[in-house]
């Protein structure tokens, strides 16, 4: 490999062809996630203009709580009063990009937020760009809780419980805290 090359490869992180690199080439730089993808072919381009699909993939309550999750809110936006308890966004895919808008959400498809006994507890939609959100700042609902994902007359559960309903804080699309990716439905 030619040191132009080399250079390319840690410049353009989206080049396929350059894995394992890494030992001769620029110091700093890993092996970029090359499965990263939008299946809808569409991104969120308004920032923090009013809406209910805004941002999808972001930590949405994070932002509305002011905070600046994996600098994604630069601008210290904040709007507390729907810094709702439950937020996130789903989609057809783990590997989805931030701000990519889910692909052809599943009529019906809802969140549903359970307790640790697995009775469902509360149940939220979710809209065209996959987004979903609950009605209240605070959980409303036993904490720790469970959540599944119900679409297409299935359910793909989360095993864990978890206590914070911020969900695209673990899924992103590289998946945080041991997180598989995005949220996602069942096909
Ligand atoms: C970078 C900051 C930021 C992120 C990330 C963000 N929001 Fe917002 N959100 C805002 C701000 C600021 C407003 C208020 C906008 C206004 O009033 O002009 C808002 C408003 C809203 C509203 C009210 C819209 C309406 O029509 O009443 C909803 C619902 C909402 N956001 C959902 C979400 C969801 C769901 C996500 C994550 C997928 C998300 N937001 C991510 C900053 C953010
Ligand atoms: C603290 C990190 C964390 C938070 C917050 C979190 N999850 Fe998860 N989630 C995980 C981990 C880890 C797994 C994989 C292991 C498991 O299933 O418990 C997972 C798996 C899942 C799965 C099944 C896997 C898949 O392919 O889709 C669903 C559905 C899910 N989570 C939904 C949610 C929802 C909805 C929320 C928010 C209400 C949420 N999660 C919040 C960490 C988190």
């Amino acid at each position: 490999m030619t040191w132009r090359t080399r250079f390319l490869c840690g410049t353009l992180l989206t080049l396929a062809a350059c894995g394992g690199s890494a030992a001769g080439g620029l110091s700093g730089f890993g092996a970029a996630d090359t499965t990263i993808t939008c299946a809808s072919g569409l991104v969120w381009t308004q920032g923090t203009r009013e809406s209910t699909l805004m941002n999808p993939g972001y930590a949405c309550r994070s932002c509305h709580l002011g905070n600046n999750f994996n600098g994604q809110n630069p601008g210290n936006a904040r709007e507390p009063q729907k810094a709702y308890f439950f937020m996130g966004t789903a989609y057809s895919t783990q590997k989805e990009a931030d701000l990519c808008a889910a692909d052809a959400v599943p009529s019906g498809a809802v969140v549903e937020i359970l307790d640790t006994n697995d009775v469902v507890q509360l149940t939220l939609d979710i809209n065209q760009a996959g987004n979903f959100y609950s009605n209240s700042t605070t959980a409303k609902v036993p904490v720790p809780f469970k959540a599944r994902v119900r679409a297409n007359g299935k359910v793909n559960a989360m095993a864990a419980a978890q206590t914070d309903g911020d969900c695209n804080t673990c899924h992103t699309a590289g998946g945080l805290n041991g997180a598989p990716g995005r949220i996602t439905w069942p096909q």
